[in-house]
């Protein structure tokens, strides 16, 4: 064993596919997650592909006191990632508090108790939502951080700020600071996947839930932009890849690896592709037609923004290995799980 790891939020969608990874790679997870916006299946799920059953702690993550007691109960925790969030744009406009509170008091918990317990290493699910619409593409990490568009943006960009002033006023761990880019697909053995609650707002669960026929038809926001097709660009980043991100990042802290004690890094390929292309791509990918509808644009959206992942690539060695096609196969692989299951 390589070490304990806790994977906060490790119920989720990318916390599971995390799991997984640092359990293939050696680590004793313990995953705690107050199952808020998941489902305690998922450790099954995470079980079936491993063989291994992590440590599962059912709790609140703004509970210091339950915290302190899971540091008790599972001594010698090496590294935290902390995905544990709420994270819809749209509801974080509508309820700001719930997303400071939860966004800042979890992560807050977490950096006071970690020099008590030794923790040497902190993971930050961060975004790429900090640098707004970047002024030059690819972007890279010496973007500037533009003024947050929403309240769950802002505690991104607040949390990364309270990392760093704490490790500058000498708290005794480090940290990396990982800005995805969108993350998509499931585990190629359907096993886990993105399990999004009511009407999806991204698109590619929308996209699977309307070529399944749940949903009659997807709305594409705008194609009237500045792109060639007149769509929104993203870089759609597979979530395995973007897990085993984790599980590196983690390696570079715990083997003294790192150049600074505070490190960030993009998460993406580095290719843009805009919402009419993903669209196609995923036609191809499966054979199933997308019903869909073009509409107004979609407030606060970007226009374009993909990744500059040199950093992440030079200095992690990591590299989004997986194509689109099979990326989207892997979606629609689990749609189809969840039907045969009855979810959904
Ligand atoms: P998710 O909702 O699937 O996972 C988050 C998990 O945290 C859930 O299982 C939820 O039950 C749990 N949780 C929330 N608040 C908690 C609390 N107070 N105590 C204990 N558990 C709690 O989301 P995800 O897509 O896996 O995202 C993980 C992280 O990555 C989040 O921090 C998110 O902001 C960040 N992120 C996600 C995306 C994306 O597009 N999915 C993009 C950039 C950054
Ligand atoms: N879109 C549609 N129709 C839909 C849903 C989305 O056309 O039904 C379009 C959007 O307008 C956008 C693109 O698809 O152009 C991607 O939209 P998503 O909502 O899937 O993703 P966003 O880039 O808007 O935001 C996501 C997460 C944020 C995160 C950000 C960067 O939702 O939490 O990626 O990581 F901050």
């Amino acid at each position: 064993m390589k070490g304990k790891i806790l994977v906060t939020g490790g119920a989720g969608y990318i916390g599971s596919h995390t799991t997984v990874e640092l359990q293939n790679a050696g680590y004793e997870v313990v995953v705690l997650d107050n199952l808020s916006n998941s489902n305690a299946d998922v450790i099954d799920g995470i079980e079936r592909i491993t063989g291994i059953r992590p440590a599962f702690v059912k709790m609140d993550l703004q509970d210091k006191d339950a915290l302190r007691n899971l540091f008790e109960t599972h001594p010698g925790i090496r590294g935290i990632i902390n995905f544990a969030a709420s994270k819809a744009v749209g509801e974080s406009v509508q309820k700001p508090l719930l997303y400071y509170r939860n966004n800042l008091v979890t992560l807050l918990n977490l950096l006071d108790l970690m020099p008590q317990y030794g923790v040497e290493a902190l993971v930050f699910s961060s975004s790429c939502t900090v640098y707004g619409q970047p002024d030059i593409l690819p972007v890279d990490e010496t973007a500037p951080v533009k003024p947050a568009l929403s309240p769950y943006g802002n505690t991104k960009q607040i949390c990364e700020e309270i990392i760093r002033d704490t490790i500058h006023a000498g708290a005794p761990f480090q940290s990396i600071l990982l800005r995805y880019f969108n993350p998509v697909g499931a585990h190629p053995t359907a096993e886990i996947g993105e399990l999004p609650l009511g009407v999806p707002q991204n698109l590619l669960p929308y996209i699977t839930q309307t070529a399944i026929g749940i949903r009659e038809q997807l709305s594409v926001f705008g194609d009237d932009y500045d792109t060639p097709d007149g769509s929104c660009i993203r870089d759609y980043i597979n979530v395995v890849d973007l897990a085993k991100a984790h599980v590196i990042a983690v390696d570079r802290m715990l083997e003294g690896k790192t150049k600074e004690n505070v490190e960030m890094f993009n998460l993406g390929t580095g290719t843009g592709v805009s919402v009419l292309e993903l669209i196609r791509t995923f036609e191809k990918a499966t054979g199933v037609k997308v019903n869909y509808k073009i509409v107004g644009r979609r407030e606060g959206d970007i226009a374009k923004v993909w990744a500059n992942p040199a950093r992440a690539n030079n200095e992690l060695g990591w590299v989004a290995r997986e194509s689109l096609e099979d990326t989207l196969a892997s979606a629609w692989k689990w749609q189809l799980r969840l039907r045969e299951k009855g979810i959904m």
